[in-house]
């Protein structure tokens, strides 16, 4: 499960794990490095052990100063936590004109520091998740040696530039020229949104060691399941999987109760309303002519 800021929260996590499943772990939303870690706790509560249940959960930082890094690790070991990812593909400019997300691997030094500051931290732990460059696509492939010279327990590329955001065209041939280039695994991320769109990508890949998913499973809870499904008959035929009514009641239940955990846990009616606006900006989708109702739940401003 890809990390999705203000979606795939620990509320979320949790309930698909309980309702749908298919994951073998999930990124959590980046945590972002302060100057004076006072109050881990608060910091770090999206990935406290009660709030990661069964799941495997991957706790991802943004910054760029290695010291910072290292205070996060440990109070991430003090919760119990052996794996830890730096973001380093954050598109927005405010966070990557700073040299943070998509704008960390522009500075070689920089970038080059926060890795040994992650290995050292997380021993057999620390993961990167990157994009082709900011403003061009060859960034990545200008930091291959260096990348190569931490052991990375994995590195997930979204094959876009920053600029890109999250639209246009996936960027298919450079992904392939690099994945063998990588000492450490390659995960692939970027707009999987259907069982079909999986299969052409292992069909293409064979042997990719694993394949994340942030958008196509907010709009489809059942679709890493699906997935699943289809590797467990040993890759044959693809199902077709009709939105039944049986699974659109239980795609609607899993709105209702996250609702319920989202009023327990927040605190008024904006947040929530905030949090489900970015939810069902996902989640309609697995609804048929549910566009109108969108733009009501959008233009919402109570919970009636
Ligand atoms: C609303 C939103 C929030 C995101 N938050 C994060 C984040 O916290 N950390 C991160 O590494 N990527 C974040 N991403 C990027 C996704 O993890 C993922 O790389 C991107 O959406 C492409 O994958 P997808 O097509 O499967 O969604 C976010 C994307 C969106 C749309």
């Amino acid at each position: 499960m890809a990390p999705l800021r203000g979606v795939t929260v620990a509320e979320f996590r949790l309930c698909h794990e309980k309702r749908f499943g298919g994951i073998d772990y999930a990124v959590a939303p980046f945590i972002p490095l302060v100057s004076r870690l006072k109050a881990p706790e608060k910091l770090i509560k999206d990935v406290l052990p009660e709030n990661c249940g069964r799941v495997r959960t991957v706790p991802q930082v943004i910054g760029r100063e290695p010291a910072q890094l290292t205070a996060m690790a440990e109070a991430l070991r003090d919760a119990g936590h052996t794996e830890l990812n730096l973001n380093c593909g954050c598109p927005w400019k405010f966070v990557a004109k700073k040299g943070r997300g998509s704008g960390l691997p522009e500075n070689e030094a920089v970038f080059a520091a926060m890795l040994e500051a992650g290995c050292n931290a997380m021993p057999d732990g620390f993961s990167i998740k990157i994009r082709l460059g900011r403003n061009t696509s060859d960034t990545l492939t200008n930091r291959l040696d260096l990348i190569n010279r931490f052991p990375l327990r994995e590195v997930i590329i979204h094959p876009r530039t920053g600029i890109q955001m999250y639209g246009g065209e996936v960027d298919m041939r450079a992904f392939e020229e690099l994945i063998h280039r990588f000492n450490a695994p390659v995960v692939y991320n970027g707009d999987i949104n259907s069982v079909e769109d999986y299969v052409r990508l292992v069909t293409r890949f064979p042997g990719l060691p694993g394949v994340m998913i942030g958008r196509g499973l907010a709009s489809d809870p059942f679709l890493a399941n699906d997935i699943k499904a289809w590797e467990a008959t040993g890759r044959g035929s693809v199902p077709t999987l009709p939105h039944s009514r049986e699974r659109m009641s239980e795609v609607a239940e899993f709105a209702a109760e996250l609702y319920e955990r989202y009023r327990s846990t927040l605190f008024g009616p904006s947040p929530v309303l905030g949090r489900m606006k970015e939810l069902w900006g996902y989640l309609y989708k697995y609804f048929e002519n549910s566009g109108r109702l969108l733009r009501e739940v959008q233009r919402s401003s109570s919970f009636a």
